[in-house]
């Protein structure tokens, strides 16, 4: 650290929006490197709607490495924050600013401790990917800071040992989550299916059913999911391989009919399998299944579905509307059912499907 004072603190501030998946990750085969069962695919949000901003600062007067989320302190003791800043220091290259006259040397990142400020615009372990998002964003903003040269694919492999659905958000668009084959986690990882340019008439609309903390979180739901339900080994083998082709073909020809069908019926079978499981898991609330017969009833009402819905490990429900016509009218349609005096839905965010990954460094 050829630096001619100690007093200095470099830092980087990165942006990333969450994503959602419209074919569900639900289930590991390995849970340390976190390596899932099937493959998934999702789409990222419009970051300026659910994102989080993550602030890494690293400085010789540190003394440790410590985390605040949405201010309040936690713990970085956890093995996946380690597994993250393992993978991340282990490619740091040099940094030098000459002005500053700061010099890091790849060697020196091991001896640094970080400090890291994170921020959620949107409820934290609700069911709304938040920690897809903050994964993404800490494995991004960190990249940078350490000068790490890997592609957004191989930042993506480490991202997904903080939080699986995490490798997805390291992309704009459509990704998809591949599974992979190799025992050591390399090869799975995310891939763009399309741009954020692509499709751009959908909209998205998340009901916030509920902005409570999830009791059964996405993990050990999924564990109990993996050692007790025979559906699991249905839905890994036998039905979602087919439906990640049939989705795949529905983005690439902007087929709203399909991509709705496909949707809704991977959103219902998750929650299927999760009532599969012993003891079962119940995400979703009495508000969560009006709202699927409401755009159920709408759909078959038309000619064409106007409207996907599906539900993470939550009851908040994320709608994704054709085009800004279907979007008006599904509005319409919630205040009508959910009146804003009634306690059922805390409040609507409505985003563009997908810009782009780093908002700003
Ligand atoms: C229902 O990625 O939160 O949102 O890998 O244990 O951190 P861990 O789980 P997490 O699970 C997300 C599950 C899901 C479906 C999905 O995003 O694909």
């Amino acid at each position: 650290m050829a630096n001619e004072s100690q007093n200095w603190v470099v830092m980087v501030t990165a942006k990333t929006p969450t994503n959602i998946a419209v074919i569900k990750y639900w289930g590991k085969r390995d849970e340390t490197l976190i390596l899932p069962v099937n493959d998934s695919i999702s789409v990222t949000l419009d970051p300026n709607h659910l994102c989080t901003t993550t602030t890494v600062a690293i400085s010789p007067t540190f003394q440790q490495d410590r985390m605040w989320l949405n201010a309040k302190e936690i713990s970085l003791t956890g093995g996946r924050f380690q597994s993250c800043l393992r993978e991340i220091r282990s490619r740091a290259c040099d940094v030098e600013d000459k002005k500053k006259g700061i010099k890091i040397t790849k060697e020196d990142w091991s001896k640094l401790y970080l400090h890291i400020a994170s921020y959620n615009n949107f409820p934290t372990a609700a069911g709304l990917a938040s920690s897809a998002a903050g994964f993404a964003c800490l494995v991004y903003a960190l990249g940078k800071l350490m000068n790490v040269k890997e592609d957004e694919s191989q930042l993506s492999a480490i991202a997904r040992q903080g939080s699986g659905s995490a490798c997805r958000s390291l992309y704009g668009g459509f990704v998809k989550w591949i599974m992979g084959k190799e025992e050591n986690g390399s090869d799975s990882l995310a891939v763009q299916l399309a741009d954020e340019k692509h499709w751009d008439d959908l909209v998205i609309v998340i009901a916030v059913v509920s902005s409570r903390q999830k009791e059964t979180s996405s993990t050990s739901g999924m564990h109990e999911t993996v050692e007790t339900s025979l559906l699991l080994q249905h839905r890994a083998k036998e039905v979602v391989p087919k439906r990640i082709l049939q989705m795949e073909e529905a983005i690439r020809n902007r087929d709203f009919a399909s991509f709705s069908r496909l949707t809704c019926a991977d959103s219902n079978q998750f929650h299927a399998v999760c009532l599969d499981t012993s003891p079962p898991i119940f995400y979703m609330n009495d508000t969560s299944h009006r709202i699927i017969s409401i755009v159920e009833k709408w759909n078959r009402s038309e000619e064409a579905p106007q409207v996907a819905y599906t539900f993470d490990a939550g009851p908040n429900a994320v709608l994704i509307a054709r085009d800004r016509k279907a979007a008006a009218l599904l509005i319409q349609r919630l205040l009508y059912y959910f009146p804003p005096s009634s306690d059922d839905l805390n409040s609507y965010i409505i985003g563009d499907k997908s810009i782009a990954k780093d908002a700003g460094i």
